[in-house]
Order: structure tokens, then sequence, then C-alpha cells
């Protein structure tokens, strides 16, 4: 694993985003996306690199960790509508190309079953970028998930609904509980896992992902296991280490 700690959060965004842009360049088939604030960043610097250096999608097909179940199409914070708006639709990504599990399928436990089929189809995934919950989570795979896990639905923590209220306005009532995720081993499947961590908050998840034992109530410290992993920190996040 390599461990990279940046000067501040603004340089932890860009340097992940220059190492998805180099993947893209070397003309990966597949890349992985993330929602939550930590890749923001990332985003940033590759709408930036598609507006002033020529970086280009075209072709490239992009598939995310998750989704919330139930929430109606189209809703800001389903992570479909979240990835267009934050950024799919600034860059030549086609829309058809961009792939999320279905939380409104009539049967979720087949759309879990047709998004692996579709990541294993179009797969091999060349790089996954990853934030990380505050308990250590990674996608929506909460403590306690296999660590071979593959995509299926799971039932969030109080504490990933109360993290994430912020995003409905902070009513927790709005947030949803269940949801559809890639596991651990699904999400091991990438060429390269690109894992971003900013502020203090983090520090903790980060010490238990890089330097704990590999174990499943810490599901990020899979990274340990991947011939390839990145962590990207800043100095708050890196704090505990
Ligand atoms: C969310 C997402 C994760 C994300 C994490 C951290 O619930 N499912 O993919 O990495 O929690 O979110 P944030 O980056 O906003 O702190």
């Amino acid at each position: 694993m390599e461990l990279v700690i940046t000067d501040n959060a603004a340089e932890a965004g860009a340097l992940a985003g220059r190492i998805m842009a180099d993947h893209v360049r070397r003309g990966a088939r597949a890349i992985g996306l993330a929602t939550g604030s930590s890749p923001l960043g990332a985003y940033r610097e590759l709408i930036r690199q598609y507006r002033e250096e020529g970086l280009s999608f075209a072709g490239v097909r992009a598939f995310l960790l998750d989704e919330y179940i139930g929430l109606p199409p189209g809703h800001p914070q389903s992570y479909r509508q979240f990835i267009r708006d934050e950024f799919t639709s600034h860059v030549d990504f086609a829309d058809a190309d961009v792939h999320s599990p279905d939380g409104n399928a009539a049967d979720i436990p087949a759309a879990a079953a047709d998004y692996e089929r579709a990541i294993t189809e179009n797969g091999p995934i060349s790089v996954q970028i990853l934030g990380i919950g505050a308990n250590g989570h990674i996608g929506f795979n909460e403590p306690g998930s296999s660590l071979r896990s593959r995509t299926r639905v799971k039932t969030l923590t109080p504490q990933t609904r109360e993290d994430n209220a912020r995003f409905f306005g902070g009513d927790l009532a709005q947030v949803p509980t269940h949801v559809l995720t890639q596991g651990l081993g699904t999400i091991s499947d990438a060429g390269h896992l690109l894992m971003i961590a900013t502020g203090a908050g983090k520090a903790e998840a980060v010490a238990a992902a890089v330097e704990g034992p590999v174990s499943a109530f810490c599901p990020a410290s899979i990274l340990q296991m991947h011939p390839h992993a990145t962590v990207i920190v800043d100095p708050d996040a890196a704090a505990d280490l």
C-alpha cells in the first residue's frame, strides 16, 4: 500500500484526479466512481483537465459503488443523479456509459446480480476511487461486511444515516435505510484502489484501515490485501497514523 500525505485537502483531491486522469489517458475501459464529499476535489481536477488539457472520457464506462434503495428517479441525493450533477455531465461521458445499481428495481436482488454482471462484462475497472466512512466503511459496506462480498443489499448503520443526513437537509427521516452496494470482493477486483480521506473526522478510520488488522469490522482494511492500493490523506486525516 502506498500512503501519500499531502499538504492540504485541495492537493489531496488534485493528486487523486491526476492519478485517475493517467488511467484514462492510458486507455482505461472502465473506471469506478464514488459519491460523498471526499472525491469532489478529484472530479474538479478531471473536469479541469477535460476543459484545459483535452482529457476525454469518450468510450470509457463508469461504474458507481452504490445507490440508495427507494429514492425516486432524479432525486438530487440519488447517487445516480449526484454523480451526473457533480462530474459526468461536465465532461464528455456518454450518459449511457454511466452505470449505477438500480435502487428502484421491482426485484432488488436481481438488480444486484445484474450490476455484478455489467461490471464483469465491461471490466476490469482500471481505477476505483474510494472515500471512507467514519466507521471505516467503503461504498456502503458497513462494519461486519464479508471481505469477499459481491453487490447486494445492505442496511445502513444509525451512524451512517446520521452522517449522511446533512445531504438531506439534516432530516434523518429522509435518509433511506437500505442501499445496494458493490461488495468488498467486487471493489477488490479493480486494478488500482485509490482512497482519499480529508479532515479530522476521518483520522480514526484511516488509522484503522492503514495500520489496524485486516478485519470485516474495518471494511477499508481490505486495501492492505490489494496489490495496488493508494491512500491519499491530508494532515488532519493522517493525525492518528
Ligand atoms: C458515504 C458513501 C461512501 C463515502 C462515505 C464518506 O456514505 N456511500 O462511498 O465514501 O460515505 O462520505 P464523505 O466523503 O461525504 O465523508
